[in-house]
């Protein structure tokens, strides 16, 4: 691979974050209340109210992405306070827990429509978290539209596309590595429009995690590619790569791959087997190149040999799985997840390079050029 020279450098932007979602909880029953905030609180930046007259204020400045609500919270009641709070700030999306049978809930005002669900008294927390997932995930779509066309066909094709690998993989069926090329076509596009900071952004909109970080990686990954001088087929290989390289993640148990903080010492290795499951799965199928190969399963090794799964080292790893490695770290250190901030890129660049034997670190010189200097451009 020739390496070019980066573009012209400028500060490292210290904006960029993700958004782990914001929920309301309002409820009278301190049983009722209890148990969902236990259930809510891994996964979302939870506010819990016992009465609506508090949730009301908190909505006059605030604006979650859902508010979870009995119906007959005390004294205005949850569709009322739904319907009040759609006009201004927007409603963005509203789950009325109702002790009768409901059916599928939207609240239309003149100008505002809040999504909805209606879930009946007794329910499983998965039918719970299942409302909440589709809500976001309905606004994400809605909100790509208003992106310029290029980055919302790049989402709406690649979510679309990681949703279909995901059911596939489910079926045990192979994953279709042409069709997820075609998916990241755009993405290049992007790319090359400038088109990356809008991208990182506004797909942490998205409640799938393992989308939303893949696209990241795929999202830095062919930014720095494109630094570098990357081009044409060799960038898409970049992008799909960087799509695709997590895929193992989709047989990880949920428990594991979504516990909040450290996992156990018996936790670890089915996490890591991830890249071993990532390296079969894209195995199975055909057309695979061998670049998005590399990059499924060498992002986790490190220079020095202390990576996984192999602990390869040294001249063993190529330019790809050693850009793969600084990608995933520095998307996952700069995510915000429910359990840890989002490190600023400038955090993240000098923990990078704090690895000093394990990151390449001319190439992280490279990638923090290139980043910087998109930076100066408003990322
Ligand atoms: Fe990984
Ligand atoms: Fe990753």
């Amino acid at each position: 691979m020739k390496i070019r020279a980066p573009r012209e450098t400028g500060g490292i932007d210290d904006k960029l974050e993700i958004t782990v979602p914001k929920v309301f909880v309002v409820m009278n029953d301190d049983k009722h209340r209890g148990e969902l905030e236990k259930a809510l609180t891994k996964y979302f930046k939870l506010t819990v109210f016992s009465d609506s007259n508090n949730a009301m204020r908190a909505l006059e400045t605030e604006s979650p992405d859902v508010v979870i609500i009995e119906n007959d919270i005390k004294p205005l009641g949850g569709a009322r306070l739904l319907v009040q709070q759609a006009s201004s700030p927007p409603c963005k999306a509203g789950v009325l827990l109702t002790r009768d049978q409901g059916e599928d809930f939207t609240v239309s005002l003149e100008n505002a429509t809040c999504a909805g669900r209606y879930l009946t008294w007794p329910f499983p927390a998965k039918q719970l978290m299942d409302a909440i997932t589709e809500l976001i995930n309905e606004n994400a779509l809605k909100s790509w539209e208003d992106l310029p066309e290029t980055q919302a066909k790049t989402l709406k094709l690649t979510v679309d596309e990681y949703q279909g690998i995901a059911d596939a993989i489910a079926s045990g069926e192979p994953i279709n590595y042409n069709s997820a090329a075609e998916s990241c076509t755009p993405l290049v596009d992007a790319i090359n429009e400038g088109g990356h900071h809008d991208l990182l952004k506004n797909v942490q909109a998205h409640h799938n995690y393992t989308y939303v970080h893949s696209m990241r990686v795929a999202t830095l990954l062919t930014l720095f590619g494109y630094g570098i001088g990357m081009r044409g087929d060799d960038l898409l290989v970049l992008s799909t790569g960087g799509l695709l390289h997590d895929t193992g993640k989709l047989v990880t148990p949920p428990n594991i791959l979504d516990k909040p903080g450290k996992l156990t010492e018996e936790e670890w290795p089915i996490m890591r087997d991830h890249v071993v499951e990532s390296g079969n799965l894209l195995d199975a199928g055909d057309d695979v190149t061998k670049g998005a190969k590399i990059i499924a399963e060498q992002h986790h090794e490190k220079i020095d040999g202390t990576g996984y799964p192999k602990g390869l080292k040294g001249a063993e790893l190529n330019e790809l799985a050693r850009m793969s490695a600084i990608v995933d770290i520095f998307g996952a250190l700069t995510d915000e997840r429910s359990y840890k901030p989002a490190f600023p890129p400038a955090k993240a660049f000098a923990i990078l390079e704090s690895m000093e034997t394990g990151i390449d670190q001319n190439l992280l010189a490279l990638f923090k050029e290139i980043f910087g200097g998109d930076a100066a451009s408003g990322l």
